[in-house]
């Protein structure tokens, strides 16, 4: 049985104080819960990742970077090392964001690099793929996530790649507030599938988790869930306030 996993991508918010009270609030609310088979990790800023580390492990949670530089020390100002990410124990990494890809030209050049760091450090990759709106309206979304997933992740090896959990996350679903649809999500999540099932293995395809991104809420999380290839969520905007965040979490 795959994993289940909801992880809240903070992105750049929250001052110091509100994460603290974030991740408090977080924890608190898992303490209750029994968290067998479900996976929580939240996505905290670099600056407030050691608030969260420090009490993962008590309160059922995991955590994960939003960003990594694919090298493991030297003069690379303003950077974050996959080793350094190690070292204050976080187990998760997004890269491929569309933020990231968008604003900050990552190729899928420097997202491979960014892969095998990530791998060779053991650090599991929440690797985000994903069309804009414009390629959807022209049908051609399945094969820009073919190309993305192509380019920047099938270079790995069986074992490499059985390590890396998957987010669809349709641009032109990123804090929208309009989702997809629970079919364009489970048949873009099934299409995934059976492209690792072609390159790879069934069994391999089977095993790795594919999460769901864009406007995902606890209003729509059940339904998007219930979908069997959909193992999760990516959550932003929702990630924010404990509430919300909790109620996806609920949404298994
Ligand atoms: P959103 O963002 O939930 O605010 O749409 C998701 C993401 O970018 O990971």
């Amino acid at each position: 049985m795959r994993k289940k996993i909801v992880a809240g991508n903070w992105k750049m918010n929250k001052t110091f104080l509100e994460a603290e009270e974030l991740v408090a609030q977080v924890a608190e609310a898992l303490e209750s819960r029994k968290m067998e088979n479900k996976t929580v990790v939240l996505c905290p800023p670099f600056p407030y990742l050691e608030l969260a580390t420090d009490i993962a492990e008590e309160a059922n949670f995991s955590v994960g970077a939003q960003n990594v530089y694919p090298e493991d020390s030297g003069a690379f100002t303003g950077e974050v090392s996959p080793s350094m990410l190690v070292s204050m124990e976080v187990e998760y990494c997004i890269i491929g964001h569309s933020e990231r890809r968008k604003y900050f030209g990552e190729s899928h050049e420097f997202l491979t690099r960014k892969l095998d760091a990530l791998l060779k450090h053991n650090i599991i990759p929440i690797f985000c793929c994903g069309e804009v709106l414009p390629e959807r309206k022209a049908k051609k979304h399945f094969k820009v996530v073919e190309k993305q997933l192509d380019e920047s992740l099938f270079h790995l090896k069986k074992d490499e790649i059985a390590m890396v959990v998957i987010a669809y996350e349709p641009v032109w679903a990123i804090g929208t507030g309009v989702n997809a649809t629970p079919q364009q999500a489970q048949e873009m999540h099934a299409f995934i599938r059976s492209l690792i099932a072609k390159k790879y293995s069934q069994k391999l395809a089977d095993e790795i988790p594919i999460l769901y991104g864009g406007s995902c809420n606890s209003k729509n999380a059940k339904e998007l869930f219930s979908n069997p290839d959909v193992d999760g969520g990516l959550i932003g905007g929702a990630s924010l306030k404990a509430e919300d965040f909790i109620g996806i979490v609920d949404s298994f």
